[in-house]
């Protein structure tokens, strides 16, 4: 990527980076104060985390997710901290992860030596495993799960005894296209061997803060809690004041999901006038297109208008012909990345 971010940076109105999916909208200020208020903090976090944190995890699985029966909940230090550690807290042997994926579930496998096979969307057709990956909405396709797939995936899980983890981190951001759900919906109140993956990181602006959470099967989340007692990986205690009031509240989610909407529009048509294909793209932070040529070659055609994207190839062999566009960038760049593709035709 390196030659072309500094192709990127010659251009005379500097470079438009959209190849990282990091938020740059401000953190809502009532999150913030919740943070500062909290900075007297000399004893050791609640593994489990605060009365009111817990309260908070299990109102908004309650109430937004759908989750329904026996639930547990439990902060994570980050999700991706999660993703790269759960196969060794859970000890899995074999472990699927998408074919077109966020690289972690793949790095996750290789800290813990375990098989790791990249699998297709269709649960029938995954080999017998003891942990298996799914991520709706995905990064970096943007593609939303539906419900009978997902059924799908409960099915496998039954069927083998093995354990889901549905990455979910996207799931406030919907766009065109069915609404994406949370595992624990369809799951309507039968919870074994299923695990909601949450980030606090893009819902609420907070990915500096590392934040996440867990729910779903209590037992699964005993055994996670009990290892993350002597493992560490603590929430510390501002953070989890900041996660109870982000929690608590869905308006500046709403309000971020509209900004998204607005640039994936913005750059949308400029792509597709300048000949590009977008596949999925049906909710999350990324637009997943494609000019049906090496994705190298499009990524080289941006860095000359002073674009960085993502090339596809990051995120598994299948990807080599698509580019991944995150909409982490202020209106303004969002706009003015529009204007110089148009320019460029
Ligand atoms: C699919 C997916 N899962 C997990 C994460 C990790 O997010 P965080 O560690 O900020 O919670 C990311 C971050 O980009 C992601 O794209």
């Amino acid at each position: 990527m390196a030659p072309f971010g500094a192709r990127a940076r010659e251009h005379t109105g500097g470079i438009i980076d959209l190849s990282q999916g990091t938020p740059v909208d401000a953190t809502p200020e009532f999150i913030q104060q919740e943070l500062k208020s909290a900075a007297n903090s000399p004893g050791y976090p609640l593994t489990i985390g605060t009365p009111e944190l817990r309260s908070a995890m299990r109102n908004w699985a309650t109430n937004v997710l759908g989750a329904s029966g026996e639930f547990d909940v439990l902060p994570t230090i980050g999700s991706k901290e999660l993703v790269a550690w759960l196969p060794t807290i859970l000890e899995a042997k074999t472990v699927l992860y998408p074919r077109i994926a966020y690289p972690t579930y793949l790095v996750g496998s290789m800290i813990h030596q375990s098989t790791n096979i990249a699998v297709d969307i269709d649960a029938k057709s995954w080999p017998k495993s003891d942990l298996a990956w799914i991520n709706s909405p995905s990064n970096p396709t943007g593609r939303v799960h539906s419900e009978s797939e997902l059924e799908a995936v409960i099915g496998y899980a039954r069927e083998h005894n093995t354990v889901i983890a549905s990455d979910e981190c996207y799931i406030n951001f919907p766009a065109t296209g069915p609404k994406p759900i949370s595992i624990l919906k369809v799951a309507a109140g039968s919870n074994k061997n299923l695990l909601a993956v949450h980030s606090m990181s893009k819902r609420s602006n907070l990915a500096g803060y590392r934040a996440g959470l867990i729910a779903g099967d209590p037992d699964l989340i005993a055994e996670i809690r009990e290892v993350r007692k002597h493992a560490g990986m603590l929430t510390p205690l501002p953070i989890q004041r900041a996660m109870t009031a982000a929690l608590g509240d869905e308006e500046h989610v709403a309000i971020q999901a509209a900004r998204y909407a607005n640039r994936r529009k913005a750059l949308s048509s400029a792509l597709i006038a300048a000949g590009f294909q977008i596949d999925f793209s049906n909710a999350g932070l990324y637009i997943w297109c494609t000019r049906n040529e090496d994705c190298w070659n499009s990524v080289s055609w941006l860095a000359d208008i002073g674009i960085l994207a993502t090339p596809g190839v990051f995120y598994g062999e299948a990807g080599a012909q698509h580019i991944r566009i995150a909409m982490t960038a202020t209106d303004a760049q969002i706009a003015d990345a529009a204007a110089r593709i148009m320019k460029s035709l």
